[in-house]
């Protein structure tokens, strides 16, 4: 059973600024609701039971914005509306499942993944990557039941532009397992235009084994000095350890650039109303 995600957020939102000067890049507004708040409710809905939370000395406003309870309260006891309460409870429920762990500079993917070696308790966990959202369909519930179905690891996937290889991990399939999923043969991190072996990306959804951490241990710097997940990944696929990519069948919007982030707006703004909004207009 998968009942443990980690989600790494010590990076430092440069593409977002000036928004992330001051607030973290997870915690901007996408239609009246953090972005993270969005990940954290896919990760609930797909039967996940704790979060660990990657953060930096730099980015404590994730942890206070979760720790924010005492004020909710003081605030309820003045003004008794409807709609902080709501957000209290939600808090609450937030602040039970999260716990923290610390990556002060900013190393790569796989550096992160190795502040949690410790906390991991069983042999699979889920790992979602905060600058993509997929909405519409719940993308770690459908990978879940994709792990279940193939016991294996599983990351999503989508075809993305040929010219824009160099900005994603690459796979290789080698055979299709059924419509939506594949058997991995290969992964590479942002190759050349020229050395990509196919235009299917790697996106920020993965059920990884227990065993990358070992791998991850030993593993030196790849593509722009940093430690990816996605070499460490190569390594088990050679040593012969399933992987299946997932191609999902959700909206997948990219929240970590400055176009992708007002697009996710105007996305989602299409989706849901504000709940606040609807109560406004009630009385
Ligand atoms: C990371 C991964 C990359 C993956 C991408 C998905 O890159 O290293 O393999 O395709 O996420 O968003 P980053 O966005 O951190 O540069």
């Amino acid at each position: 059973m998968i009942k443990q995600a980690i989600i790494p957020l010590a990076g430092l939102g440069t593409r977002l600024l000036p928004l992330t000067s001051v607030i973290p890049k997870e915690l901007l507004p996408i239609n009246g609701k953090p972005g993270l708040e969005y990940i954290l409710d896919e990760c609930i809905d797909s039967g996940i039971t704790e979060v660990i939370f990657i953060i930096s000395k730099k980015k404590e406003n994730i942890k206070k914005y979760f720790y924010n309870d005492a004020f909710y309260k003081k605030m309820i006891k003045k003004k008794k509306d409807k709609r902080l309460i709501n957000e209290y409870k939600k808090l609450l429920k937030y602040k039970k499942m999260i716990k923290f762990v610390y990556q002060n500079s900013p190393k790569g993917t796989g550096d992160a993944l190795l502040k949690c070696h410790n906390l991991i308790k069983s042999n699979f966990f889920l790992m979602l990557l905060p600058d993509d959202l997929i909405i519409k369909k719940n993308c770690s519930k459908s990978m879940i039941g994709v792990h279940k179905k193939y016991k294996s690891s599983v990351m999503a996937s989508m075809k993305v532009n040929k010219n824009s290889v160099n900005r994603w991990g690459i796979y290789s399939i080698s055979k299709n397992l059924d419509q939506y999923n594949f058997s991995i043969s290969d992964v590479v991190e942002k190759p050349t235009i020229k050395k990509a072996p196919s235009n299917n990306a790697v996106i920020g959804r993965y059920i990884l084994p227990r065993e990358i951490f070992k791998i991850l241990n030993n593993q030196g710097k790849g593509k722009g000095g940093e430690i990816h997940i996605t070499d460490a990944i190569k390594k088990m696929i050679d040593g012969g350890s399933k992987f299946v990519g997932h191609k999902f069948s959700g909206k997948y919007l990219d929240c970590g650039t400055m176009n992708g982030y007002i697009k996710s707006t105007l996305e989602i703004s299409k989706l849901w109303k504000f709940a606040w909004l609807e109560q406004d207009m009630s009385v």
